[in-house]
């Protein structure tokens, strides 16, 4: 598996297969993403074998999350594995090199978020054993923090925020 930059032969490729959920195959949806890349707003990174799109996965450099975007802490986002390929470290591939680039970008901290409904299931196990914790600020819908006795709907929009110290660039070397 080798991992590099979203490229415009990677996007036919990743329109064309069907990822199961959470895969995004519209090219519409992706035009935005591509433009946000090439504007340096996002890394967007996808995992290749054969000609296959294994996974892709974003690095947001500003988050739309406030506490995250007040401590400098990019997020991960959009971040799926094909069906057929899940449970083979994919993903854990693409959060490492994901991390790597907030390193280099000079960011001291990642983080991410995560839904709370089953369909998350795979995420919310992935995420701590890769050594993400809850920043302890509760879920928010919305961005919104979500106060006890509120009602919401369980979408996804429903989020616990979740974060993990990088070591600096120079640290690592
Ligand atoms: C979450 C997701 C990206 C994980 O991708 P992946 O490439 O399968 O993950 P990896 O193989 O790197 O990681 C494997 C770990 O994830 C967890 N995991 C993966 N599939 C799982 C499943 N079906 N049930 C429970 N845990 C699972 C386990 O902790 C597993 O570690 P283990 O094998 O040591 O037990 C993938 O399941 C996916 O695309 N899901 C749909 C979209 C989604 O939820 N994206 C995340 C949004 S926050």
């Amino acid at each position: 598996m080798r991992i590099e930059r979203l490229s415009c032969e990677s996007l036919a490729a990743i329109a064309r297969s069907d990822g199961g959920n959470g895969w995004k195959h519209d090219l519409d949806a992706w035009s935005k993403t591509f433009q946000d890349a090439e504007q340096g707003k996002r890394l967007v990174l996808v995992a290749l074998a054969e000609g296959e799109v294994l996974g892709y996965g974003s690095l947001l450099w500003q988050s739309a999350y406030p506490p995250f975007a007040l401590a400098g802490t990019p997020e991960i986002h959009d971040l799926v594995t094909a069906r057929r390929h899940r449970g083979r470290g994919v993903a854990t591939g693409l959060i490492a090199a994901l991390e790597q680039a907030a390193a280099s970008g000079g960011r001291t901290s990642i983080g991410l978020g995560v839904g709370l409904y089953a369909d998350y299931g795979a995420a919310q196990r992935l995420y701590p054993l890769l050594g993400y914790l809850p920043d302890g600020r509760g879920i928010t819908y919305r961005y919104q923090p979500v106060d006890p006795g509120s009602s919401v709907p369980v979408d996804d929009d429903l989020v616990l925020w979740l974060t993990k110290s990088v070591p600096t660039a120079a640290a690592a070397s």
